[in-house]
């Protein structure tokens, strides 16, 4: 049987086998295009529905039980109840919901991320998204220029999509795209645009691109060459934060102008911040003390209702502080490594062109040989192969992103992660059989 007909017969399967979630997706479908309000969950024939979570365990409409391996693409991180922080959330919401004021976490969740990130200022958004669009807008206001080098493959949020090049839908800047781990390419763009660059930003690891880890020659030469133009350098580390004790850059042993962070820091609520140096930082500064209004000097204004919300900061306050600490990140890294290692193991047992990348608790799958240096080797997966895998590992109890993508949380038992590593060898072993 052809790939393609068997993902006919595994997409009749897998309806077969979640009515309660085809009622779900129907019903949704009539108050939401096509049933979801995040694009990136949805997948044919119809996303399961879930009913409940428990550490690295989630539950569907239809009662099967799934190792979870998304980790909410890499928001879920800590599990389906880390009461450590869920504790301090319901404590903190018990004595105010919305304040209309300052409140002393935040400032405590500021300085848990600057000697983290060994960065010198923060401020917090919504979303990682809105953490990038402010972080553009800062070196925007600090350069006076306004053009923007974003990288093929790149994601730094709904409106700043370069997954696929720029989306049509992308908020209006005026972006040059660079080819990704190509420092030659990148440097030739730089200086082409040259001193009209705002800035530049950077996965260091493409993330909704497929877990293509950057080179560090890569990231080390195109800092260098932004900053000989006098762009900012931005470093979305909203996915890869979490890797070593200061996120994935410093591992990749550079330093960016200004970071952006999201996903799992606000432990489940929503989250975004971005920080770094203060001269850049510091254009938001309104204080009487530094006297920046009363000189009549620039100040950026950045309102947002939600930007210092009781239940993300005291969230972010407990999983920096507590529970994702610089040693478990550490630790979380190295677990991980050691997963990715296995799961090529598994890949290597079979004779289908599958290739795994990533970078510590962060991974894809890819229906390729060659395991895709950027987005153009991504593109050239077999997307029918790529299916069946998810397909069967959703069959097998194993619950991953359609695209490939799988997350090790602190939650998963070497149990669960073994049963994964089954539910693979089995997966792959029926599909060659076919
Ligand atoms: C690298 C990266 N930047 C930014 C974002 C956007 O974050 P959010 O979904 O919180 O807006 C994401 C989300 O997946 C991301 O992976």
């Amino acid at each position: 049987m052809s790939f393609s007909d068997a993902v006919a017969v595994a997409r009749r399967d897998f309806a077969d086998r979640n009515p309660a979630s085809k009622l779900h997706y129907d019903e949704a479908r009539k108050y939401m295009p096509g049933g979801h309000t995040r694009t990136v969950l949805t997948h044919a024939p119809f996303p399961l529905a879930f009913a409940s979570g428990h550490g690295a365990t989630l539950i569907d409409v239809d009662g099967h039980e799934y190792v979870d391996l998304l980790g909410d693409y890499t928001a879920g991180l800590l599990g389906h109840s880390e009461t450590r922080v869920l504790n301090k959330v319901k404590v903190a919401l018990d004595n105010n919901v919305s304040v209309g004021g300052i409140h002393p976490a935040e400032a405590t969740l500021a300085r848990l991320m600057c000697e983290r990130f060994d960065i010198d200022r923060v401020r917090f958004t919504n979303s990682g998204t809105e953490a990038n669009l402010m972080a553009i807008a800062t070196a925007m206001m600090a350069t006076k220029r306004t053009k923007i080098l974003a990288f093929m493959g790149g994601y730094h949020g709904g409106v700043l999509y370069f997954v696929s090049g720029v989306a049509p839908w992308n908020s209006p800047y005026d972006v040059v795209l660079a080819p990704y781990n190509d420092a030659e390419g990148t440097e030739r763009v730089i200086a082409e645009h040259g001193e009209s660059l705002a800035a530049v930003i950077v996965e260091p690891m493409l993330g909704s691109g497929g877990c293509v880890p950057a080179d560090a020659e890569f990231i080390r030469r195109t800092f260098a060459a932004a900053r000989a133009v006098g762009a900012v350098v931005i470093a979305d580390q909203v996915m890869t934060s979490r890797h070593g004790r200061r996120g994935m850059l410093d591992l990749l042993g550079s330093v960016a102008d200004i970071t952006t962070y999201g996903k799992y820091i606000g432990g489940g609520f929503s989250f975004g911040a971005f920080g770094g140096r203060a001269e850049l930082l510091d254009q938001f500064d309104t204080s009487v003390e530094t006297g920046r209004v009363a000189k009549g000097e620039m100040v950026i204004s950045h309102a947002g209702t939600f930007n210092n919300n009781m239940a993300s900061i005291t969230a972010g306050c407990a999983v920096l502080g507590e529970v994702f600490t610089a040693d478990v990140a550490e630790a979380h890294t190295a677990r991980g490594d050691e997963f990715r290692s296995m799961v090529a193991g598994v890949l290597a047992k079979h004779d289908l062109p599958m290739s795994v990348t990533g970078f510590g608790s962060m991974m894809s799958l890819h229906a390729s040989a060659e395991p895709p240096a950027d987005i153009l080797g991504v593109a050239h997966r077999d997307n029918d192969l790529q299916e069946l895998i998810f397909l069967g590992l959703l069959q097998r109890g194993v619950y991953t992103a359609a695209r490939g993508m799988m997350n090790l949380g602190l939650a998963h038992t070497d149990d669960q992660l073994s049963r994964a590593l089954d539910a693979l060898d089995d997966t792959l072993r029926a599909i060659a059989q076919k």
